[in-house]
């Protein structure tokens, strides 16, 4: 049975929603988003309703997490197919606030996660996090949900988020789900689009290198030699230029000097195939 979605964008109407579905007893989900929707972002909604009785998608490409020189305008957007792609994965609400709706003066208070949002993209993207954390402690607060769901592509962002939801003691759980890829093993991400049929196909060496390294910590190689082997399959693609390819632990994102069992590391990397850049990840307990 498809369920109507509700789409509001308004903090006032979300609120009211809200507040008449914990007066019902209901438990609350989120799943934020940049819109773009893939099968990605549905994983999360099908996972949140599993528990939630009132599942809240955000669409909001939010300025504040991207850097002068990155794609805001350009991202990606399509609102009348986000909202069919919610609507036919059960979303019962889609919160579409604007900029001016979420920033209507220039803000103030940021949040800001020390040491985690640090390496990674946190070097590449200096603010990034700060962009994130911010304005998901905005969705938290208008939403006051019970669960919100993240992505593990966003591995870095799982560990920033989990960490401030801990340390400002605010009332949701951090759902991390796993990645959802293509058959051929491309990271799902609305920034695909972007990509050349040629830039895609070389592209493909990401997950394949991650493969590759999974297979190497199992044999518990020295993490420097990990990185090098990745970072040598990545540098056969002559249209691939690497921004990072990093161990560390999980999710402390510290370095990785040996690896011991027991331990949980992740081989993150990103890589530019012409404008574009991507992210991937493995997570591996050793
Ligand atoms: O992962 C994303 O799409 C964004 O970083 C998020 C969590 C919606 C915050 O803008």
């Amino acid at each position: 049975m498809i369920q109507t979605l509700q789409q509001v964008s308004t903090i006032a109407e979300m609120r009211a929603i809200v507040a008449e579905a914990k007066r019902q007893g209901k438990k609350v989900g989120i799943v934020p988003t940049m819109g773009y929707l893939h099968q990605g972002h549905l994983s999360l909604v099908a996972e949140a309703k599993k528990t939630c009785d009132l599942v809240v998608m955000s669409i909001f490409v939010n300025p504040l997490q991207f850097g002068p020189n990155e794609d805001f305008e350009r991202y990606p957007r399509d609102l009348e197919r986000d909202r069919q792609l919610a609507q036919e994965g059960g979303v019962d609400v889609l919160f579409t606030p604007s900029v001016s709706e979420m920033y209507p003066q220039p803000i103030m208070t940021t949040v800001s996660v020390a040491n985690v949002s640090a390496p990674l993209c946190g070097k590449s993207r200096p603010g990034h996090f700060d962009g994130v954390s911010t304005v998901v402690m905005k969705l938290l607060q208008i939403v006051q949900p019970d669960f919100a769901y993240f992505g593990q592509k966003d591995a870095q962002q799982v560990a920033v988020v989990t960490q401030m939801v801990q340390d400002l003691s605010v009332p949701v759980e951090i759902i991390p789900c796993p990645i959802v890829r293509e058959a051929d093993g491309l990271a799902m991400s609305s920034r695909n689009v972007y990509l050349s049929a040629e830039e895609r196909e070389q592209a493909l060496v990401l997950s394949r290198s991650l493969q590759q390294a999974q297979t190497w910590i199992r044999e518990k190689a020295l993490p420097a030699r990990i990185r090098d082997g990745v970072i040598a399959m990545i540098s056969e693609m002559p249209l691939a230029s690497i921004d990072y390819v990093e161990i560390l632990h999980y999710p402390q994102l510290t370095p990785v000097d040996e690896l011991e069992s027991g331990q949980t590391v992740i081989v993150a990397l990103a890589v530019r195939f012409g404008h574009t850049r991507l992210i991937d990840n493995v997570i591996v307990t050793v």
